[in-house]
């Protein structure tokens, strides 16, 4: 049995919400019905008080003394929001908490669903379709609207998704919120920058984003999440504890300083391998250039990791040109990884600084083709395979 906070905003599809909230009280969850003002005058607050056999929430104020939003939002497993008008969208992206509805959404730390129903207009206006993606950014689950015949008379894109799919959608969610509760995670991601000069440095293409996209897929799964971060202007998820850093130096001081408590750690992080020797403190004159530049090793901190590793389940990533998998399983054992992601960077369409990767995942007499995608949607496989290779460790 879950505890579900079902929010209803005032649209046309709102009826619908009365035969969504009947699926959940059938499958056995506890529904708390959060509606809106303008929720109210599509349908009646009775109607779900009768499917429930609870109260139903209106507003901030019919019990003040209990501070209705945060009872609601501590209490929930999950805040669906069925549907999501343009309008609390608008709202819910911004952080403006106006109503009861509103304010449970902020206040809580449960998975949030959304499921927009708007006219078509409204749906396709950039303003909704960037309110939407901040939402997702922030780790808001959307159940995408349907095309269809819309109350306007007309079809096109904006009708609620069906009942079923949005059950299915609240199953999963809630099922992978609790697949890694109480499991600590570390994670490595981005670029780092070795100086050559206060204004100059090497480094590499990598922007950090199957990093952070990781990490956004482990809070997504309830897990307790630090990122040490290289330089990227690409914005890690809500909900991780970040550490900026620089060099691979700082990120490998960052990662062993939180190495010890973690149960689980992804090493993504394309560290560079050789900085320059002597880094000047003084900005070199381009008519200075020197004639060859010396270099030196930069600590290796996923072997530092293995070497020290106590219990944590230990995750490599292979990026490579040329006989991929022969590489990563060398590295697999030799840095004492409990699994290597492997990823082809001579295709300019995959890997390095693109939306887009090929990860093949391997382990100790295991492989997984995850294939090619986005790398959010190859973030979700590869934990799908971590989570599953963890807990067979674990109960082996
Ligand atoms: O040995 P190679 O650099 O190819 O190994 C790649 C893996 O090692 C990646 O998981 C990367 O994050 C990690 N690595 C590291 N520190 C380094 C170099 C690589 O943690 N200095």
């Amino acid at each position: 049995m879950n505890r579900i906070v079902l929010g209803v905003a005032g649209g046309i599809a709102a009826y619908k919400a009365a035969a969504l909230c009947s699926a959940l009280v059938q499958c056995g969850d506890e529904v708390d019905v959060v509606m809106t003002a303008d929720a109210e005058r599509f349908i009646g607050a009775l109607t779900f008080a009768a499917l429930t056999r609870r109260p139903v929430h209106t507003s901030l104020w019919q019990a003040p003394e209990m501070i209705p939003h945060i009872a609601l939002a501590r209490e929930a497993a999950a805040v669906a929001v069925v549907p999501a008008t343009a309008n609390v969208l608008a709202k819910l992206a911004h952080g403006i908490a106006d109503d009861l509805l509103t304010n449970v959404a902020l206040a809580t730390r449960a998975p949030l669903i959304l499921a927009p129903a708007m006219n078509t207009a409204m749906y396709e206006h950039p303003a909704t379709q960037a309110n939407l993606r901040t939402l997702q950014e922030r780790g808001a689950h959307i159940v995408a609207p349907e095309a269809g015949f819309l109350a306007e008379r007309e079809s096109g894109v904006g009708r609620l998704a069906e009942r079923d799919v949005i059950v299915a959608a609240l199953r999963d969610v809630l099922a992978r919120s609790q697949e890694l509760a109480g499991t600590r995670v570390l994670i490595t991601a981005g670029p780092t920058r070795e100086a050559l000069d206060p204004v100059r440095f090497l480094s590499n293409a990598s922007t950090g984003t199957m990093g952070i996209e990781l990490a956004r897929e482990a809070i997504a799964r309830g897990a307790d999440v630090d990122l040490v971060l290289g330089p990227t202007v690409v914005e890690p998820p809500f909900g991780a504890r970040v550490v900026r850093v620089t060099t691979a130096d700082e990120m490998c001081a960052a990662t062993l300083a939180r190495a010890a408590g973690a149960n689980i750690a992804i090493a993504s992080a394309a560290v560079a391998d050789w900085r320059p020797a002597l880094a000047q403190a003084r900005k070199v004159k381009k008519e200075d250039a020197p004639p060859a530049l010396a270099l030196e090793r930069t600590p290796d901190i996923l072997a530092a990791l293995g070497e020290r590793k106590n219990g944590t389940f230990l995750v490599g990533f292979a990026a490579e040109t040329h006989d991929l998998e022969a590489h990563a399983r060398e590295k697999l054992v030799r840095k004492h990884l409990d699994a290597i992601a492997v990823n082809d960077v001579s295709d300019p369409a995959s890997g390095f600084g693109t939306g887009d990767n090929e990860i093949v995942l391997l382990w100790d007499g295991g492989r997984e083709a995850l294939g090619r995608g986005p790398k959010r949607a190859l973030a979700r496989s590869m934990w799908n395979v971590l989570a599953r290779l963890r807990a067979a460790r674990s109960n082996g």
